[in-house]
């Protein structure tokens, strides 16, 4: 079995530092073998918010990777490195993590894909450079059971939501994302029939909350089965708030009650 943490959305900059505090400890406890971070780990790419994230991740009770959400390419406001050098601070900051795209363990193969677009405020892109990268990680990995990519834009916000099918048809098992602030888990179907499961999670630690509390993902990869709780911040603790368990039966992803 394989346990992944999912995280997003942290806002390093807009965090309540008690819940920062709870999620670590939580962390601890859930043993993962892997933390993956879909984006927005600042709130607005500064120097210090970054320290902050990075000094999170450093107290983490495994590996982490990292891709960028909106919130860490620089600001509107400094035009020239938004244009120039969107991603510098993130990249500098967060060396070790963001260049680790790849995790690659003979059962697992985890891919992160950067969405954000600098151009664009909110709105992400899969492009067609990211199905390549994906292709090219996943022909190098032809023996591993169960196949992720993360990235911070779910489909609702990503401009070619059907590219969301090409990662199911490309047999991505499990899609996680952020950037919405709220938990949701939804089986997707691409066009040639493959499933995958997308994961959403809320944000882990920040006081932008919008429907949801704080929370993140506990996800336990048995292949052909796979357990995805989300964890809720209760205002004393993290729990489950739910768990949804699916099974693969004749390469397709199915929910089971
Ligand atoms: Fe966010
Ligand atoms: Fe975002």
């Amino acid at each position: 079995m394989r346990v992944l943490a999912h995280l997003s959305d942290l806002h390093f900059g807009r965090t309540d530092p008690v819940v920062v505090e709870a999620l670590l400890a939580d962390l601890a406890a859930q043993k993962p073998d892997l933390v993956i971070v879909s984006g927005d780990l600042t709130q607005r790419a500064r120097t210090h918010q970054f320290a902050e994230a990075r000094a999170f991740l450093d107290r983490l009770p495994a590996p982490a990777m990292v891709v960028p959400g909106n919130h860490d390419l620089a600001p509107l406001y400094r035009p020239l490195n938004r244009l120039f050098r969107p991603r510098a601070r993130f990249e500098h900051h967060l060396a070790g993590h963001a260049d680790s795209t790849m995790w690659n363990d003979e059962r697992l193969l985890v891919v992160g894909l950067d969405s954000t677009r600098h151009l664009r405020w909110k709105s992400g892109k899969l492009r067609t450079r990211h199905l390549d990268q994906l292709d090219n990680a996943l022909a190098a990995a032809p023996q591993v059971v169960c196949r992720v990519a993360f990235l911070h834009h779910p489909p609702a916000t990503a401009l070619s939501g059907h590219s969301f099918d090409a990662l199911a048809d490309r047999g991505v098992d499990l899609v996680l994302t952020g950037h919405a602030h709220k938990a949701h888990l939804e089986l997707i179907t691409g066009q040639h029939h493959g499933t995958a499961i997308l994961v959403q999670a809320s944000t882990a630690c920040s006081t932008r909350l919008r429907e949801d509390a704080n929370g993140y993902g506990i996800i336990r990869v048995a292949m052909p089965e796979t357990m995805v709780e989300v964890r809720g911040w209760s205002g004393e603790r993290f729990h489950a708030v739910r768990q949804q368990h699916y099974r693969k039966h004749g390469g397709h992803w199915k929910e089971c009650p």
